[in-house]
């Protein structure tokens, strides 16, 4: 009996997708999904095609809405030519979504917010580490903040709860999705094997030795849903990582093996700039190995790789809170970058 009708808005993209094909397998729950474009995704999810910065089309599009229980606001806003988050649209998304949605929905429960560990700083500079969620915030004003102010104070006497969860390095299985660090990996493993190289680590050498943390996005969509339907979480957020701490160092010469190619050690690069014209050997391999027609573009998000392995100090949340609440699921991110490439390679995507 399909109890609950999420909303799961970001539904086209990396978090959204995956909780909305999650939730959608658990039986008790109904989804509509929402973006402004995108595939349609399994059976069982409806989507809707809307812009949340748009409060006329969201006031609207609002009776689609009755009925909601839960809202998972996993929806992004960045300018095209931009990968930073503004926080004018990014509040509007969320206060137009949860208005429209109280508007005709009296059954709402719990509004979720995905958030990150930019919340404590990690993409700005070396910062405390492990972050815990009661750490104070950086000076500097962001979207987190703003979503997480307005909603704290526009649920004070609300019947309904609100949690929030703050990942970081989501990897997952969507082929589709190119922003991805098993893709980068993938397709940059693949193209120095081509060439006859070692597996060179291309970032610095300072990020090959740090501490870094992932979370799969099938996990965070499982936290995601505890999150919201266990009491205790109710107006509490929470650092989701996989549970575990990886070296770059560590980790390299276990890809290679899996590769078979030799661990090459750090050659710093950028690979944005290094890549641009390898177009011809992706192709060349793309047609040896009869893989899925990737155009080179759409094969992996190289700058997004740069972002990744140059950081050069700890990247680290305290997960401790998350377990003292009963979320005890954790995973091996070794094992799951392993499992990653190896879905690629089953897909066709690589040799
Ligand atoms: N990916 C990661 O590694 C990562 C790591 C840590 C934290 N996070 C956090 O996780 C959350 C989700 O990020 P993500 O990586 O899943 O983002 P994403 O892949 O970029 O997806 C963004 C989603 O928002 C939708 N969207 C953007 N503008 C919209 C608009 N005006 N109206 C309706 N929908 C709109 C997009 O669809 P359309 O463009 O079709 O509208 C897409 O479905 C964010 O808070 C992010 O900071 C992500």
């Amino acid at each position: 009996m399909k109890r609950h009708l999420a909303l799961v808005s970001g539904a086209s993209g990396v978090v959204g997708r995956r909780l909305a094909e999650h939730l959608a397998q658990q039986g008790m729950w109904r989804v509509l999904g929402i973006a402004r474009r995108g595939q349609s995704l399994s059976a069982g999810i409806d989507m809707l095609h809307l812009d949340l910065t748009d409060a006329g089309a969201v006031h609207a599009a609002a009776e689609r809405f009755n009925g909601a229980t839960h809202i998972f606001h996993c929806a992004r806003y960045t300018f095209a030519e931009s990968t930073t988050e503004p926080i004018g649209p990014n509040l509007d998304m969320l206060r137009n979504l949860v208005a429209a949605t109280e508007s005709v929905s009296p059954s709402l429960q719990h509004v979720h917010l995905v958030h990150g560990s930019k919340y404590y700083g990690s993409d700005l500079g070396p910062y405390k580490t492990p972050a815990k969620e009661s750490d104070p915030r950086v000076l500097l004003a962001n979207w987190y903040y703003a979503q997480e102010d307005w909603l704290i104070e526009h649920a004070r006497e609300k019947p309904w709860t609100w949690s929030a969860s703050r990942p970081h390095g989501i990897c997952d299985t969507e082929l589709a999705i190119v922003r991805s660090m098993a893709r980068v990996i993938s397709v940059y493993a693949t193209i120095c094997k081509a060439l006859g190289m070692p597996l060179f680590f291309p970032g610095s050498e300072a990020n090959f030795r740090a501490l870094y943390q992932c979370t799969d996005a099938a996990h965070l969509a499982q936290a995601i849903e505890w999150m919201a339907t266990e009491p205790r979480c109710a107006n509490e957020a929470f650092n989701v990582t996989n549970g575990d701490y990886i070296r770059w160092m560590n980790l390299w010469p276990q890809f290679a093996r899996w590769f078979g190619m030799e661990p090459g050690p750090v050659r710093s690069v950028r690979l944005a700039q290094a890549m641009a014209d390898k177009g011809p050997v992706w192709a060349r391999i793309v047609e040896t190995h009869g893989l899925l027609p990737t155009p080179f573009e759409q094969a992996a998000a190289w700058s997004y790789g740069d972002f990744i392995f140059n950081a050069g100090y700890d990247i680290m949340s305290d997960t401790t809170k998350l377990r003292r609440y009963g979320f005890g699921h954790a995973v091996d991110t070794e094992a799951m970058f392993l499992r990653l490439f190896e879905h690629f390679r089953r897909s066709r995507i690589i040799p």
